[in-house]
């Protein structure tokens, strides 16, 4: 049976850097801090009124299919994962669609935050194994600078997100113990409020009588989005910091050991571990709890902060441009993230 393998890599990350340094500049947080806590030095940060979640995705997706050799009318299928669209609705997918001239193909929104991306390589591996596709573009992009809070209120959040893409095309491959292994996905929505953005929403308060934190949903009205919920900054992402740091290291190795077991592997057959670049902290607790040397992971956290969606490409294509991924590998991507959700997707290079 055909199963997936990915045909080629692309990212792309802004020009503009923006340091631990420059964001003193604009609330209280210091580099100590925000390195100390979450291994970040700096971030991307992409151009106000020059690029989207879309444009950063095309650039990634054209190195991705010129590297699959293929060009972007071969392409059909799309799945697209982010949490930061250019609309609220049509997705994604559409727009790159149209700014790639592609055909007439499906294109599928997923919104899976952190782990839109291996959501997404599993949707597009069902494809593939079922003969339905043949050139399926799947991709992860975020535009996270446009919706944080950048004053010291927002600081436990807005010093973790950075901006970029990454994007992969699969292909069927008939080598049984090539491409995709397996996916296992997972999720529980009994934290769903504890790493979230509640604001533009339709829940006029029915899922968040409980206040968390600071939140108080008391003070919202029933209105999709209101003058009261800008000024009381509730249109910017929530998050019980400890809450999702508990959870993941949990989570994290749970979801790949499973990947494991279900392939007959242990941890040490592992060569290149993906983890979602959510925290460096919380990739240096699972690599020391599967027993995993510094070589046996890829961190990228340090330069680009977490891109969510877009966070497992980038390090995908960046670990591959740097020859530490190599044919016939063993590789494990990995994320967790809001939700709560959490997955991982095993595959041989
Ligand atoms: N700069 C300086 N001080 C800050 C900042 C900042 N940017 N943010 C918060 N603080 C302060 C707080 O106000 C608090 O001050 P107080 O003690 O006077 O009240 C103090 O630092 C400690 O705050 P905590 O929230 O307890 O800090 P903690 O040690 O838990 O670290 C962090 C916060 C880094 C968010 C941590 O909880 C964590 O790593 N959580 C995991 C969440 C995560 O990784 N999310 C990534 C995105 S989600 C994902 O991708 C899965």
């Amino acid at each position: 049976m055909p199963h997936a393998k990915i045909a080629g890599t692309g990212m792309y990350v802004p020009e503009h850097v923006v340091t631990n340094f420059d964001l003193q500049k604009y609330m209280d947080t210091s580099d100590d801090w925000i390195r100390e806590r979450t291994g970040i030095q700096e971030r991307r940060f992409a151009g106000r009124d020059t690029e989207t979640t879309t444009t950063m995705a095309v650039e990634a997706s054209k190195t991705a299919i010129e590297r699959a050799g293929i060009t972007p009318q071969d392409i059909d299928f799309i799945v697209f994962a982010t949490l930061s669209p250019d609309y609220y609705f049509p997705g994604c997918g559409v727009l790159l669609q149209r700014a790639m001239k592609m055909r007439e193909i499906g294109a599928l929104d997923v919104r899976n935050q952190c782990s839109g991306f291996v959501y997404a390589i599993s949707v597009a591996d069902q494809f593939i194994r079922s003969g339905m596709y043949k050139n399926i573009l799947v991709v992860g992009s975020e535009k996270h600078s446009f919706g944080l809070d950048f004053s010291t209120r927002g600081r436990s959040v807005s010093v973790i997100f950075g901006d970029g893409a990454g994007a992969v095309v699969l292909q069927p491959t008939e080598e049984e113990d090539r491409g995709i292994l397996s996916t296992h996905l997972h999720s529980d929505g009994e934290s769903a409020e504890s790493l979230a953005m509640y604001n533009p929403g339709t829940h006029a308060n029915h899922w968040v009588q409980q206040p968390v934190a600071d939140f108080n949903p008391a003070e919202i009205g029933d209105m999709f989005m209101s003058h009261s919920m800008i000024d009381k900054a509730q249109n910017f992402p929530y998050m019980d910091g400890p809450a999702v740091f508990k959870k993941a290291i949990v989570k994290f190795p749970e979801v790949i050991m499973e990947a494991l077991d279900a392939n007959g592997l242990k941890p040490g057959d592992i060569d290149m571990l993906i983890p979602h670049q959510a925290n460096l902290r919380i990739a240096q607790f699972v690599q020391q709890k599967l027993g995993l040397s510094d070589d046996k992971v890829y961190n990228n956290i340090q330069k680009y902060g977490n891109t969510t969606a877009a966070s497992i490409p980038i390090a995908l294509c960046e670990a591959w441009e740097a020859g530490k991924i190599k044919p016939a590998d063993l590789v494990c991507l990995a994320s967790f993230g809001s939700g709560f959700t959490w997955g991982s997707a095993l595959l041989r290079w």
